[in-house]
């Protein structure tokens, strides 16, 4: 008789236990918005359990299902095409916009006027000092230094000089091989020539160690910050740890012997001298932007150059044309001449199969701000303290934006451009990439030297893709690699 209470009371109270628990982030966090006194209205959503939030539907539609933008299009199904949800991600409780209007004004004008302030939800991975995650007056001058080592058509310029035998080097080794990983091969390539650019770094072994050590930090990115033996996060902070040690050193050897000074960025960051108050750069700013750097500069090219081989290889008529164009290029140079700056500017199609490839291929698929102020948008109240969560990558493969989303097809950059706020790969306003161009004409180079000498062909064509930490083939594009 006893168990058989027993059974009925746990069954009855289950529910409730359930109710409460469901309930209790949004009593937690929406009361004071839930009252009609309160005339103030949060963007439609929930947000699900207690500490964990709604991570669970996240990691089923990035992980499990691997359908990603289900988890956008699931809420405009039950909310409505709101464009703004409210939900607990990362540890917080959240707004995650995603329409066009919302995602520009977030980038646009929510960020300058000081409303958002940076908000990724790992500083102690990305680092507190790092131009992702600082504001002002610190933010702008991180930002003058970098855009002058990594924007200006001199740099650029540079660049061209000192990449393209790398890149030449590289794809005679793949083709030595027969057979590549292409994600492992580029990450290899791309990893050493960020460090080479901007911060003079030469000596294989320490590149392998470092860029071993940074793959543990990559992952722990967009974890949920629970540090505990056996997350990513927790291993992304070991990885970051031995960054510094190694980082570290280097600048001490530096200091301590003058005639190994070089011109780069990570000297330009140790002489900098503050134009208001004097100060040096500590060794904690100076460390956290180049960590912030490499991460930012190698992960991305490295995805999307694996992804235009990919889509490249997958569609021969798109190859075609790009060596069409490469071979043109190529004929009214000397043998052994290296493609330039200039030359880009005659390459249209290239620059729309790069176009494409940035739409298409998710390289950052959202971004995050802090809420400092409450901040009204269409009606909804953004709480100060919320993170938000500008969800980039969904109206990349919205058909409302761009028509056969799935289909790549640079010809869709002849026409017009898409709906303002549409198309952010790169973001916008105060926080726009500023290694978009960087980025672009390694793109160029690589694409140059890639179709004009070599053939590839997928080994698993139909592998599934997937999305975590970044979105990639499954085995990492695994082809057969060639020379013409
Ligand atoms: C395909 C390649 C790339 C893509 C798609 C990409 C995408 C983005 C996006 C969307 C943002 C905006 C973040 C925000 O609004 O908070 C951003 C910021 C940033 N990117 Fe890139 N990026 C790429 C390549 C690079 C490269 C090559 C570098 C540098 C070497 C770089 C350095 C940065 C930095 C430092 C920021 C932070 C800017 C700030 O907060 O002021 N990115 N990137």
């Amino acid at each position: 008789m006893d168990a058989m209470w027993a059974v009925g009371f746990g069954l009855g109270f289950l529910p409730l236990v359930i109710w409460v628990l469901r309930s209790f982030n949004e009593w937690r966090y929406c009361y004071p918005y839930l009252t009609f006194k309160s005339g103030r209205k949060l963007p439609p959503g929930h947000l699900g359990w207690p500490i964990i939030g709604e991570w669970l539907d996240f990691l089923w539609c990035f992980k499990f299902t691997k359908r990603p933008d289900d988890f956008i299009w699931k809420r405009i199904a039950k909310y409505g095409d709101t464009g703004v949800y409210r939900t607990h991600l990362f540890g917080s409780p959240t707004i995650i916009t995603c329409s066009p209007e919302a995602n520009k004004f977030m980038t646009g004008g929510g960020t300058e006027s000081g409303s958002l302030t940076a908000g990724w939800p790992s500083p102690q991975v990305i680092g507190a000092n790092s131009i992702g995650m600082v504001e002002g007056p610190q933010h702008k001058r991180i930002r003058r230094y970098l855009m002058e080592a990594i924007n200006s058509p001199e740099s650029l310029k540079r660049m061209f000089i000192t990449l393209q035998p790398s890149i030449r080097e590289a794809l005679k080794n793949w083709a030595l091989k027969g057979t590549i990983t292409a994600f492992d091969e580029v990450n290899e390539v791309q990893f050493s020539n960020i460090c080479r650019l901007l911060f003079s770094f030469q000596s294989a072994p320490m590149l392998k160690e470092m860029r071993r050590i940074y793959t543990g930090l990559v992952a722990g990115l967009r974890a949920q910050p629970i540090n505990f033996p056996g997350t990513a996060f927790h291993s992304a902070l070991k990885s970051r740890k031995k960054l510094s040690a190694m980082m570290l050193s280097e600048m001490h050897d530096r200091r301590a012997n003058k005639s190994s000074i070089k011109e780069d960025f990570l000297q330009n960051l140790m002489d900098s001298v503050d134009s208001w108050n004097g100060e040096k750069l500590s060794d904690e700013e100076i460390f956290d932007n180049v960590v912030s750097l490499i991460l930012a500069g190698y992960a991305s090219t490295s995805l999307s150059i694996t992804w235009v081989l990919y889509y490249l290889a997958k569609n021969p008529s798109v190859l075609y044309k790009l060596r069409e164009e490469n071979r043109l290029i190529r004929e009214k140079k000397g043998k052994d001449e290296r493609l330039t700056y200039e030359d880009t500017k005659n390459m249209t199609y290239t620059s729309k199969v790069i176009e494409e490839i940035v739409r298409i291929s998710h390289v950052s698929s959202f971004v995050f701000r802090s809420v400092a102020k409450d901040t009204d948008f269409n009606g909804y109240i953004f709480p100060k303290g919320w993170k938000v969560i500008i969800w980039l990558r969904t109206n990349h493969v919205d058909p409302r934006y761009f028509e056969n989303p799935l289909e790549f097809k640079p010809e869709r950059w002849d026409g017009p451009k898409s709906k303002a706020g549409a198309y952010y790969a790169f973001g916008s306003g105060p926080r726009l990439c500023p290694g978009s161009n960087l980025a672009k004409m390694q793109l160029f180079m690589f694409l140059h030297l890639v179709s004009n000498d070599y053939k590839w062909e997928l080994e698993n064509p139909n592998f599934k893709i997937k999305h975590l930490p970044h979105s990639m083939v499954v085995d990492g594009a695994k082809m057969k690699f060639s020379p013409i």
